[in-house]
């Protein structure tokens, strides 16, 4: 098994969003939801299909919970500020996604997550996510390429609110869609980085 962490200590920034989607573009993949604010379980408690499986879990026990699993992949996703239990499940993890959305207070609260991944020696990616559809990146995408890689961006899209609160991933409410291309496409990103290192 995989385990890849989604983390960022600033919230809203999308984390549980893309945990629910990466679990579905990667078919055969379990979510530890960690947050006591249980999005991803919520978001499971309204689906009808049986995948991917949910497990809500304190953070504090992911070493556990992990022994447990069998899937290919899994997800973790984590709740913003708490420091210590992040260094934890970075350290139990092969990759952490660390996601970020474009503006100056996401900017300036990023060295708090950077600093964790630091403490925690963790292998790290950023995830653009929420960017204005037509903005530019080129010059943010360079200053992050600094710390660590920088996938595809992902882009602020009407069919993430709507597929949520039908329970679905994007790639199954609109499956043509262009957040459903950017999601694979991140997805694709991932699996190779964790499949070639
Ligand atoms: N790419 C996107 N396009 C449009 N809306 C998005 C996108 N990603 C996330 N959102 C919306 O942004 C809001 C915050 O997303 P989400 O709850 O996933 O963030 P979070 O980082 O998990 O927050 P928290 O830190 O509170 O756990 C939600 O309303 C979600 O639908
Ligand atoms: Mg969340």
């Amino acid at each position: 098994m995989k385990t890849i962490a989604i983390v960022s200590r600033k919230g809203g920034v999308g984390k549980s969003t893309l945990t629910m989607n990466l679990a579905v573009a990667a078919k055969d993949s379990v979510i530890l939801d960690t947050d006591p604010q249980a999005s991803c379980a919520d978001w499971g408690d309204r689906r009808n299909a049986q995948a991917p499986e949910i497990v809500t879990v304190p953070a504090g026990r992911v070493k556990t919970a992990l022994k447990q699993q069998k899937a290919k992949w899994c997800l973790i996703d984590t709740q913003p500020s708490a420091e210590a239990s992040l260094i934890e499940i970075a350290q139990s993890s092969e990759l952490c996604i660390v996601v970020l959305r474009p503006g100056q207070l996401e900017l300036d609260a990023l060295g708090a997550t950077l600093a964790a991944m630091r403490a925690a020696s963790a292998e790290a990616v950023f995830c653009i996510n929420q960017a204005h559809p037509q903005a530019n990146l080129s010059e943010l995408i360079l200053g992050l390429e600094a710390h660590y890689p920088v996938g595809p961006v992902i882009r602020s899209r009407a069919d993430y609110p709507a597929a949520v609160s039908e329970g679905l991933a994007v790639n199954e409410w609109n499956s043509a869609g262009k957040a459903a291309i950017e999601v694979n496409d991140y997805w694709t990103w991932i699996q190779e980085k964790v499949i070639n290192d």
